[in-house]
């Protein structure tokens, strides 16, 4: 198989409304983001490799919604999926943004979230309007069972899944707020809308769409009630998943959606999607990867994976073996949705198991997704009742990106910031900047070492059998060259036994040496990249 761009990328998730704010009303938008595109690839640095460049070197962006909403979800309740939202911008600095980061060599990927719009979308007036009306089949209503919801499933978000009308006499379907009626995808009129709205932005230069809870897109015809979820058991997030969307999610047709959005894709050269996929069954992942559907889904149980060697060893080895060599893992530790790893890491060395997780999120076998701010090691920010914002409590990983140690960190020359900011002293970006030894040039390293490297970027992943317990050592192989990994999750010093071979990388600040072999040390939380001779 030809290596495709996306195998090979870098991506950095941007939460737009948190990156920069460029019109000095308190809220990022979409010029903020092209003002600051050199910080994260300004098309030049390729040289260095010491880290001390200006930019990242990331090679793509995905945007979260940036679509016009009433932001009861905070953009994934979709009014208007052809247009920008007014407080990011507008279709024109859209364009200016997709320019400036192709000049750069930036690929920009658009969140897509098919499964719901907003209830103000037209779609959903009409729909609600009258029983009799044509787009009254565009989303899913039913009537209700013995006076109550048509069924028992619920919502992600809590409670029911279905909320009456009272207008109209019968019921809508909501997987998430009540705000966010679903789409019915088995009526083909709603299936080519959204081939429509693909179109609208692959025809302004999108690269490619980050597509929301894709699997959720068709749900059993026959709307059967969900198992009940065993009480006696202790059951993982992902576990509960197999019993509460049975019937909702996840369903064999879903993949006939996928196909079609795949064939609009391929109509335009060298574009992609990647799925948010929670399967039901983690076996299911690689059904999604296939040569006619997704180019990349998710690895939710790395991310969710607890701060142990075995954990992660086994996480990667489940998606090594699932997808087998031909399809391509994806890799990411936080997102807009779960508390940044930095602070679910926790403890008094989350910066040093922050810098090992880098190195293991940088040298997997799968493209990386970084979430902004993880690069200067930004933790989750407390946010204070009378500021909270999301109505599921997801601010503290969302909130403005810290440029510098001034006012609301540089980010906003408004009074006040939309959602509070982190400790912008202690952390930003301008700080990290000047110093070799920062998280920032940790990441920059990592991402050179990453790209100028055959093994790193393309080599097969095999796990080291001979690590101590609470170590995680693998290797990563390119016919032309041999990379080991070793990472020490313990506090404690471990030794190892390593062939000859010379230090790529450590993150231990006081390694000296440049070249290793035989039995050797890892120190506490250290992370050691070694190019076997
Ligand atoms: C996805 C998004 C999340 C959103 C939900 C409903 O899980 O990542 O932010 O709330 O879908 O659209
Ligand atoms: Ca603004």
């Amino acid at each position: 198989m030809a290596r495709e761009w996306w195998q090979d990328a870098v991506f950095y998730q941007i939460y737009p409304r948190s990156f920069a704010d460029a019109n000095g009303d308190g809220i990022g938008d979409l010029n903020g983001i092209t003002a600051h595109l050199d910080y994260l690839n300004d098309g030049l640095t390729d040289g260095l490799t010491d880290g001390s460049g200006a930019s990242l070197g990331i090679d793509a962006i995905w945007l979260s919604p940036i679509n016009p909403s009433p932001l009861s979800d905070w953009g994934y309740d979709v009014s208007d999926y052809c247009d920008v939202h007014p407080d990011l911008g507008t279709l024109a600095s859209f364009d200016r943004l997709v320019a400036e980061a192709h000049r750069r060599g930036i690929r920009i990927v658009l969140d897509l979230v098919p499964n719901h719009t907003s209830d103000q979308h037209a779609w959903f007036r009409e729909s609600r309007s009258s029983r009799t009306n044509p787009k009254r089949d565009w989303y899913l209503w039913r009537r209700g069972r013995d006076g109550a919801a048509p069924n028992n499933w619920s919502s992600t978000f809590g409670g029911s899944a279905w909320e009456f009308d009272a207008a109209s006499g019968e019921w809508y379907l909501h997987s998430f707020l009540r705000e966010q009626p679903d789409l019915n995808f088995r009526n083909p009129e709603v299936v080519e809308a959204m081939h429509a709205v693909i179109r609208f932005w692959l025809d302004r230069g999108v690269d490619g769409f980050r597509v929301d809870v894709i699997a959720q897109m068709i749900k059993d015809a026959q709307f059967r009630d969900n198992p009940e979820v065993p009480k006696d058991r202790n059951l993982t997030q992902l576990e509960r998943l197999a019993y509460e969307q049975r019937y909702s999610s996840d369903q064999p047709e879903v993949h006939d959606v996928i196909r079609g959005f795949r064939r609009v894709l391929d109509g335009y050269p060298a574009r992609m999607m990647v799925g948010e996929v929670w399967p039901r069954d983690p076996r299911s992942l690689a059904d999604y990867l296939r040569a006619d559907e997704l180019q990349q889904a998710f690895n939710f149980r790395f991310l969710f994976s607890p701060w142990q060697a075995s954990a992660f060893r086994s996480r990667i080895e489940e998606v090594e073996s699932l997808l087998g060599p031909d399809a391509w893992p994806t890799y990411t530790l936080s997102n807009h949705d779960f508390p940044r790893h930095i602070t679910r890491y926790g403890a008094s060395n989350a910066e040093a198991r922050a810098r090992m997780a880098a190195v293991l999120l940088l040298t997997m076998r799968g493209t990386p997704f970084i979430y902004y701010g993880e690069e200067i090691g930004m933790p989750n920010v407390g946010i204070p009742a009378d500021r909270k914002r999301d109505p599921m409590g997801r601010d503290g990983c969302r909130t403005p990106m810290q440029w510098t140690a001034k006012r609301n960190g540089g980010f906003t020359t408004a009074s006040e910031a939309w959602l509070p900011l982190g400790d912008c002293n202690a952390i930003n970006v301008e700080k990290q900047l000047g110093d070799a030894s920062s998280m920032l040039a940790l990441y920059r390293r990592m991402i050179h070492l990453r790209k100028h490297s055959r093994a790193l970027s393309e080599g097969t992943y095999r796990t080291e059998a001979h690590a101590p317990d609470d170590c995680l050592i693998f290797h990563r192989e390119a016919p032309t060259q041999r990379v080991m990994v070793a990472l020490n999750f313990s506090d404690a010093p471990r030794r190892i036994e390593v062939p000859r071979a010379s230090i790529l990388l450590s993150t231990d600040r006081i390694r000296r040496d440049d070249m290793l072999g035989g039995v050797s040390e890892l120190s506490a939380n250290e992370a050691l990249i070694l190019k076997i001779s």
